[in-house]
């Protein structure tokens, strides 16, 4: 029995064992594999996907060069395997790299970011917040980036059928979903922005997606231009961000 309730000494049997025999007759299970690595290749690996991550950087003066479409594809294909409230999977990512369509999507986004920046939809403080980052109305990059990808959320499932189901923790998964779309095209060698013109509600009619989506944020992909400058940021430090609860080892 697990005595980690009442004494920190935990076991490994379980009372309340998963998939109990009742699930396991209802619902298919499988397996799971899994190899465990020694503690020096787990610290290894650790700190060379730290390395990594602390080299990202968003960018927002891209190369036209060109990317193929199997790379967007395959990043794509790691993001959508993020965990998602009950596995609904509620996104969609509607990729271009037509330049017809993503000349219309830079002039609907500088629409909405003029009124943002130069009739003052946005109040002081957002204003102070984003100053380090030098944003304005300017959205160059959406033409030249060679790939623009927004990722839609699904407010709710639409079956073939035409019927509904509710999704649940749209907003958590699609995040996910989305730093790990981040991540893979750092991996492979790309850059991107994470891009949310405010507000987006003009992407869904633009590039034909249905009702019950919603745009959550867009991403042009590419390389950066030669010599691309981005702020001086500092990052938090583990202080600031990490707290242990309870009686350390
Ligand atoms: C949800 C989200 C929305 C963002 N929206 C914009 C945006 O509209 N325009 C922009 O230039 N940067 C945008 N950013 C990028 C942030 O400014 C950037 O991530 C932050 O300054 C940290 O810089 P770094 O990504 O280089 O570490 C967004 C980031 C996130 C996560």
């Amino acid at each position: 029995m697990p005595k980690s309730v009442t004494t920190g000494t935990v076991s490994n049997t379980y009372e309340n064992p998963y998939p109990s025999p009742d699930l396991e007759a209802r619902f298919p299970f499988i397996s799971y594999q899994f190899q465990r690595r020694p503690k020096a290749e787990m610290l290894e690996r650790a700190q060379a996907f730290h390395a990594q991550a602390e080299k990202r950087r968003s960018i927002r003066m891209f190369s036209s060069d060109p990317v193929p479409r199997e790379l967007i594809e395959l990043a794509v294909r790691s993001a959508s395997t993020a965990p998602s409230g009950a596995h609904k999977q509620p996104w969609t990512f509607a990729a271009t790299q037509d330049p017809e369509v993503k000349s219309i999507l830079r002039v609907a986004a500088e629409k909405e970011e003029q009124a943002n920046y130069l009739l003052n939809r946005m109040n002081a403080e957002w204003i102070e917040a984003v100053a380090p980052m030098g944003t304005d109305h300017h959205k160059e990059y959406l033409e030249v980036a060679p790939w623009v990808v927004v990722l839609f959320e699904h407010r709710y499932e639409r079956r073939q059928d035409g019927s509904t189901r509710k999704n649940y923790y749209v907003k958590e998964s699609v995040g996910m979903a989305a730093g790990l779309f981040v991540a893979a095209l750092q991996n492979m060698g790309l850059v991107t922005l994470a891009h949310t013109p405010s507000p987006m509600a003009f992407l869904r009619p633009l590039l034909g997606r249905p009702e019950n989506e919603r745009p959550f944020a867009m991403f042009p992909i590419g390389y950066p231009l030669e010599g691309v400058k981005v702020p001086d940021l500092r990052r938090k430090s583990l202080d600031e961000i990490y707290v242990e609860v309870g009686q350390k080892e």
